[in-house]
């Protein structure tokens, strides 16, 4: 599905007044209680709160993954309330990269077979799919280990494997989810670099939930969750001031 060309500029997610329970009866968690949340075409957005707080939750709402009980979500000008589901997926395949908390790749295809995946969702041939896939694990740093299954890979080179199967079709909105929780310091340096690059390009836009003080100084923008609700936005400096204190 194309993108109506945006000459007001919209923001890349904006969220508004969301709610979302899961269960029900005396199992009903209410995780996002009427939630605000804005992210800006061309930024790198930071989300951050206490474990539960419904990061996630939000995330997987904006990605377009998860249904919501109440409230609007729109992504880059289009109302998603009003797309079918099937809508809905076709949407996420074009315009979405989603880096999972638990990785999600595919045990029983290649590092390169992953990384494909969202091209072949979108139609590219299987050989350029597959070159632009080794492309891009070489520079998240797993040049020569194509072929490995991602068994046979550290926790941290699992986490590099997702970073690169997120951003191989160049989505205009990337959703991370911890993206650097796995990664020493220098690994966790250089995917923030290709992160924030993506990040800073035309029309594009990136959030990452994180705990790691690290990524702070990566942001644009940072928005503070709490119970189901967003809590505060820094930027500017507001934003140093966070970061000063928190790390
Ligand atoms: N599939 C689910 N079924 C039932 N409850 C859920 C489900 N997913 C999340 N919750 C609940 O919703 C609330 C928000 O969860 P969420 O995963 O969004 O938190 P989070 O901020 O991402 O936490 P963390 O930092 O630990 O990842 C929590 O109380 C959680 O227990
Ligand atoms: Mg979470």
């Amino acid at each position: 599905m194309s993108l109506p060309s945006s000459p007001s500029d919209p923001a890349a997610v904006r969220l508004t007044g969301v709610v979302k329970a899961f269960g029900s009866g005396d199992a009903r968690t209410l995780a996002l209680k009427g939630a605000d949340f804005t992210a800006a075409q061309g930024e790198l957005h930071l989300l951050v709160g206490p474990s539960g707080c419904g990061k996630t939750t939000l995330l997987s709402v904006a990605a377009g993954t998860l249904e919501w009980d109440e409230g609007q979500v729109d992504l880059f000008g289009t109302r998603l309330n009003d797309l079918s589901p099937s809508s809905i997926t076709a949407f996420r395949r074009r315009h979405i990269g989603f880096i999972f908390q638990q990785f999600n790749l595919i045990t029983t295809l290649d590092l390169v077979e992953n990384v494909s995946v969202p091209l072949l969702l979108n139609g590219t041939r299987r050989r350029d799919a597959e070159d632009k896939a080794a492309a891009l694990l070489a520079r998240v740093g797993l040049a020569g280990r194509e072929r490995k299954r991602p068994s046979q890979l550290s926790g941290g080179q699992q986490q590099r494997v997702a970073i690169a199967r997120a951003l191989v079709h160049e989505p205009r909105l990337l959703i991370a989810d911890e993206p650097t929780s796995a990664l020493d310091r220098e690994t966790g340096h250089q995917i923030m670099d290709l992160l924030a690059t993506a990040a800073r390009s035309p029309g594009r836009s990136v959030i990452i939930v994180t705990h790691d003080p690290r990524t702070y100084s990566y942001a644009d923008r940072l928005t503070e969750m709490e119970d189901g609700r967003v809590a505060g936005v820094h930027h500017g400096p507001a934003l140093k001031d966070f970061i000063s204190i928190h790390h």
